[in-house]
């Protein structure tokens, strides 16, 4: 298993990040105590999950309200406009916060 460190493991209950991975942006939300992690580029026409909001356990694309389940990666809200979201595992390391096998580029 690849693993990225993205930073210091300092998010809070309700915040959404976006941290660069090689020529990629991976998203990261905490919700539940959680730290729950997609492809921060939406796959409907890449505006940044990061800059949008979090409903929920559901994160809300900023640009056309598309909503994905931050479990699953699952389209909640649109399933006709875009497919699903993909999903990545996070774990703390030393107080950092890692994603495991993020497709670096
Ligand atoms: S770019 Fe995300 S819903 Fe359109």
């Amino acid at each position: 298993m690849k693993r990225n460190v993205l930073g210091p493991a300092n998010l809070k209950e309700g915040d959404l990040r976006g941290y660069p991975v090689g020529k990629r942006n991976v998203m990261v939300a905490c919700v539940g105590g959680k730290m729950k992690a997609l492809d921060d580029w939406c796959n409907h026409a890449g505006c940044l999950l990061s800059g949008g909001r979090i409903e929920g356990n559901t994160v809300v694309c900023p640009c056309h309200e598309v909503g994905f389940d931050l479990d699953s990666g699952k389209n909640v809200t649109s399933p006709g406009i875009c497919d699903d979201q993909q999903r990545y595992d996070t774990e703390l390391q030393d107080g950092q916060l890692v994603v495991i096998d993020f497709p670096e580029v």
